[in-house]
């Protein structure tokens, strides 16, 4: 906040006051219309222009500047945002919104960001100015990208409102249910969760939580432990866009393993795919069991040709974490089959076992037959005769 002593008509010595304590010897930030002009001290002493609108901030604070005062009038030339931080979930829409007054007559007006390109964003944004004084700019279809600083100027004939003063800092997050911490009781678990945001201290957020679709009415704050049992689904929301919630898991500290296509032939394409939901950005390691060696890091292990070879367990590990076992099972159509004959010398009246082998998965069905003749002796492997 700014401090006006008038020494002189219109020649003003103002001072910058702090709430909190800042570091011993903090450093200011002055801003006129917007504009910075002065640094390091915490008094500025000038003459000021009776539209002129004046603002101070702790160097490092710049986001917490104070709200621009008039210095002579009771109107004079600013822009105040209703917010300096807002986080909104990703796929939602936003309202950032300003009062601006202007001492002459406003030529023109609009709102500008680093990440602003008219082409780019035709038909998500929207100016709205449903009372005088006071803009509106809509975001709808929120992208991460979207996140940024966005500021209001205007001009009259002979003034242009300045773009050094903070406006509303945007941030876009895609939520995430984090499993903080998971006790293992006889039937149950009992997971303490998170919802986490990229949105840092922006604003005061509230949040809602969802465990199989029912909302919880007392649960409103970033964190929530409860008891999940098997096929319990759980999900979070900032309170007002439950429309664009995190994605539901159920909290297990375990990852998981997607073998896809379920399937499997030989020579074909297959991924594993390891995943948490506690902790999708996890660091995964692939191991195929009795190999002692891991095969791969990261998340998706890939054979572009599967071989029989290749039959076998596998599992991933994920910050020390285990998945359950998956068995990859590849199949693969019959060889050539052979004949042997048992025992090797036959005399007449003697037992004889003639045995047709052939690799394959799942295990061939066999069929004998007899030279010139037409009908099949037998379906299986062994051809017993006594
Ligand atoms: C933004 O403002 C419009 C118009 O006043 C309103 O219909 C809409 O609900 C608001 N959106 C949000 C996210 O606040
Ligand atoms: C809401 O959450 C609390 C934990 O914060 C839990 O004890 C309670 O059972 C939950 N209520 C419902 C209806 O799920
Ligand atoms: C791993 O090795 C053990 C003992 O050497 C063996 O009994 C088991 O069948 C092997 N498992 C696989 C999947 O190869
Ligand atoms: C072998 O025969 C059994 C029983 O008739 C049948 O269910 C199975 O599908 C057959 N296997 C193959 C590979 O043809």
């Amino acid at each position: 906040t700014s401090l006006i002593q008038n020494l002189y008509p219109t020649w003003f010595k103002l001072t910058c006051h702090s709430s909190c304590q800042p570091s011993n010897n903090p450093s200011y930030i002055w801003y006129k219309n917007g504009l910075k002009i002065q640094e390091d001290t915490s008094f500025i002493e000038q003459y000021f222009d009776e539209a002129d609108s004046i603002s101070c901030a702790v160097k490092g604070h710049e986001k917490f500047s104070s709200p621009s005062v008039c210095v002579l009038n009771q109107i004079c030339n600013r822009v105040i945002y209703t917010e300096r931080s807002v986080c909104v979930s990703k796929g939602s829409s936003v309202n950032i919104s300003c009062t601006y007054n202007s001492y002459h007559e406003v030529t023109s007006k609009f709102w500008f960001s680093p990440v602003f390109t008219d082409s780019q964003n035709t038909g998500r944004v929207q100016v709205l100015e449903t009372e005088r004084g006071r803009s509106t700019l809509r975001i709808t279809d929120l992208r991460e990208t979207d996140s940024a600083q966005y500021q209001f100027t205007f001009t009259t004939r002979s003034f242009k409102w300045g773009s050094s003063l903070p406006g509303t800092t945007l941030t876009v997050t895609a939520l995430q249910v984090q499993v903080i911490r998971v006790t293992l009781l006889q039937s149950s678990t009992e997971a303490e969760l998170k919802c986490h945001s990229s949105c840092g201290s922006a604003g005061r957020l509230h949040y809602v939580w969802f465990k199989n679709g029912q909302k919880n009415k007392t649960q409103q704050t970033s964190t929530y432990t409860d008891h999940f049992y098997p096929g319990d689904n759980v999900y979070c929301a900032f309170r007002g866009h439950e429309d664009y919630p995190s994605p539901s898991v159920y909290p297990s500290i375990r990852p998981s393993v997607l073998v896809s296509p379920s399937e499997i032939v030989e020579g074909s394409s297959v991924t594993l795919t390891c995943r948490t939901d506690a902790n999708p950005a996890a660091k995964y390691t692939w191991y195929k069991r009795n190999q002692s060696l891991p095969l791969s890091s990261g998340d998706i292990y890939h054979f572009t040709s599967i071989s029989s070879e290749d039959r076998g367990i596998y599992y991933c590990k994920s910050e020390d974490h285990y998945s359950v076992d998956v068995f990859v099972d590849v199949q693969y159509p019959p060889n050539l089959p052979s004949v042997s004959v048992s025992p090797s010398e036959i005399v007449e009246g003697s037992s004889v076992t003639l045995t047709c082998s052939s690799d394959a998965n799942p295990a061939a069905n066999y069929t004998w037959y007899k030279e010139n003749e037409e009908s099949p002796k037998a379906s299986r492997t062994d051809l017993h005769h006594h």
